[in-house]
């Protein structure tokens, strides 16, 4: 029976015999699953993806004929397609997004908790019938190549042909995640429904959702219910719900870290390889780091991921790390030939665009793409657009998505299953006053701390002032699937596990340091490089570093300037110290830790004790 035979409801028999011919005593727990949720969302069609070519794109056309997609001119960008969002369903919902944890002190203060009988009990009535009229699609797919040592299933049901492709894109799909499955491999349960159930005859919605959304995880179950969206994060169920909240804790019951982290390689002149992981909150810069060009001759960065990382103690006593997808899903404002040429290449071709404007060539643009913005354009809604319209013709958070593999400076072995080895974690936020350019942690402890209390402001500061810091610990604010302070215990046990001498090294950056008139100090972008070289020498023994109480800070004739002018003013600026400042930062650090109840590690607050201590002496 073909997959897609439109026939009348699905039936247990319809959804076995779409099945790839794939056996294994695996298989009966899924099919079993699959019918389970058809029964509840009574879908007319049951699809079973197996990844294919001419799968994708007869997805593509299909979503095409529908109006839910433009075909963009592929004399500029070719097999590439703009989607329109509903313009309520543009970003992640994190107001909608809960940790159903058994118990609620597992999810911490830091998440939205439901108890899971209790969100059950409201969500199943949702899911019921939810797919009426539409094809459910099962979405097979692996995070990490397919049957690594670090790498996790998952299965996604969706009546979105959107998220299908968008999947298809973010991960590995297909019949080789079956045949693991079939295997026995264990696998995560992701339910995803727009909520959007037609009638018959009725015509769909360009972008059908639903005004209620829930985004759910069952991390004692290993599930996520997800109902009402269409958009990226709340739909591609394998990136922040899986990859981040139900992987970190899967992480923390099996040793290992689940990390909202670029991830690179840098090869200096010599070409000697280092490895570097960095957290930076959303909107600080992960996919540019990711994408460095380095300004210093004879330095080039490799590209492995730029949103998320798996972290795994190695039987060498190092740490090892995966980038478990397999594409980008970047914001698109502020990409542009002088911030990330290397995204612009990346976006030539074959990339799904939502919420961009359209030019009247058929081609896409966003602002920050070019200098000048176009005479004429169609908005991201819809509507005729001219720089005299005073709004922004792209969503702030309008996306592109494309495959890992179109980045022209990806890693030969981006996709490598045992990974790569970790030489330094970085740490940053978007810090206008106190953060140096880069600090150096003592220990892996002390960088547990640093990591802890990372942070941006919410606004500039004023000069002299600390601006109202939004925490971001480990930049995992919205995607640490339990307890916050639980997770900083689990950091600091990853840390034993590690030889002490083979452990990477953790660094806190910060690019955003302002000057009192309010100019950044820093050139930032490709010239971050030289922070990264400064990082490189201190790994290997060949520079030294000055105390202070806040940690290693560069000697400032240590870092590479080689063509760039910066005053020894704003060197000095970029590196002050004020322990004054710190000390109501360190207020602010004891005030965040005791919103955690009692459970934030005892070692974490004698490094806050300790902190204080030096402040107080210097
Ligand atoms: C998302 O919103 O789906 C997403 C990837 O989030 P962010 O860019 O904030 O990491
Ligand atoms: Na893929
Ligand atoms: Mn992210």
């Amino acid at each position: 029976r073909p997959a897609d035979s439109g026939a009348a409801r699905t039936t247990v028999a319809s959804a076995y015999g779409t099945l790839p011919a794939i056996q294994g005593e695996g298989m009966a727990a899924l099919t079993a699953w699959v019918d389970e949720i058809a029964a509840l969302t009574q879908p007319d069609r049951v699809h079973w993806v197996d990844g294919s070519r001419s799968e994708n794109e007869a997805l593509l056309r299909g979503m095409v004929d529908e109006g839910k997609l433009i075909k963009l001119n592929p004399e500029w960008r070719p097999g590439s397609y703009l989607a329109r969002s509903h313009p309520s369903d543009v970003a992640r919902t994190e107001g909608r997004t809960f940790i159903a944890s058994e118990r609620e002190e597992d999810a911490g203060p830091t998440n939205n908790w439901a108890a899971p009988d209790e969100i059950r009990a409201t969500i199943t009535p949702l899911f019921e019938g939810s797919m009426r009229g539409r094809t459910m699609y099962v979405v097979p797919f692996s995070m990490g190549a397919v049957g690594g040592p670090l790498s996790h299933i998952g299965v996604q049901v969706t009546d979105s042909a959107y998220a299908v492709t968008s999947i298809g894109i973010m991960t590995r799909v297909g019949t080789a995640v079956l045949r693991e499955i079939a295997g026995g491999a264990p696998w995560v349960k992701t339910v995803h429904s727009v909520g959007a159930p037609l009638q018959p005859g009725e015509t769909d919605a360009a972008w059908p959702c639903n005004d209620e959304k829930y985004i759910v995880h069952f991390p004692d179950t290993l599930e996520v219910w997800s109902y009402g969206s269409g958009y990226g994060g709340n739909a591609i169920l394998a990136k922040k719900c899986f990859a981040l909240r139900i992987a970190s804790v899967i992480g923390r019951d099996e040793g290992w870290l689940a990390e909202h982290m670029l991830l690179i390689r840098v090869i200096d002149p010599a070409g000697r390889q280092y490895h570097v992981a960095a957290a930076f909150p959303s909107a600080c810069g992960k996919t540019n780091l990711a994408m460095l060009r380095p300004t210093i001759p004879g330095w080039r960065v490799e590209t492995l991921g730029d949103d998320i990382a798996w972290l795994r103690p190695g039987e060498d006593g190092r740490l090892w790390a995966i980038n478990p997808e397999a594409g980008f899903f970047g914001v698109a404002p502020g990409t542009g030939e002088a911030t990330n040429v290397t995204a612009v290449e990346t976006l030539w071709g074959n990339t799904i665009f939502t919420n961009v404007a359209l030019r009247p060539d058929g081609d896409v643009w966003w602002e920050g793409l070019t200098d000048e913005a176009p005479a004429e354009l169609i908005d991201w809604e819809g509507k005729p657009w001219t720089p005299a319209s005073g709004r922004p013709a792209a969503h702030p958070n309008s996306r592109f998505t494309v495959a890992a593999a179109q980045c022209p400076q990806i890693a030969p072995d981006w996709d490598a299953p045992e990974g790569v080895p970790l030489d330094a974690i970085l740490f940053g936020g978007r810090r206008a006053t106190n953060v140096p350019l880069v600090v150096e942690a003592t220990d892996w402890t002390h960088g547990v701390f640093m990591g802890s209390n990372i942070s941006s402001e919410r606004t500039a500061a004023a000069e002299g002032t600390v601006g109202e810091l939004r925490r971001d610990p480990f930049a995992m604010l919205p995607f640490c699937g339990y307890n916050m302070a639980d997770y900083f215990g689990h950091w600091l046990k990853v840390g034993q596990k590690l030889r002490f001498d083979r452990a990477p090294r953790i660094f806190q950056v910060n690019w955003f340091r302002k000057g009192d008139d309010g100019r950044f100090l820093w050139p930032g972008f490709g010239d971050n490089a030289r922070v990264i070289d400064w990082i490189i020498r201190r790994i290997d023994g060949e520079v030294g570093a000055v105390d202070s109480p806040i940690g290693r800070l560069p000697r400032t004739e240590d870092i590479d300037l080689d063509g760039i002018e910066v005053p020894q003013a704003d060197l000095d600026a970029l590196f002050a110290i004020d322990p004054k400042m710190w000390l109501h930062e360190a207020d602010l650090t004891e005030e965040f830790y005791r919103t955690f109840d009692g459970r934030v590690p005892a070692p974490l607050w004698a490094e806050l004790a300790a902190l204080r201590y030096r402040l107080q002496r210097a």
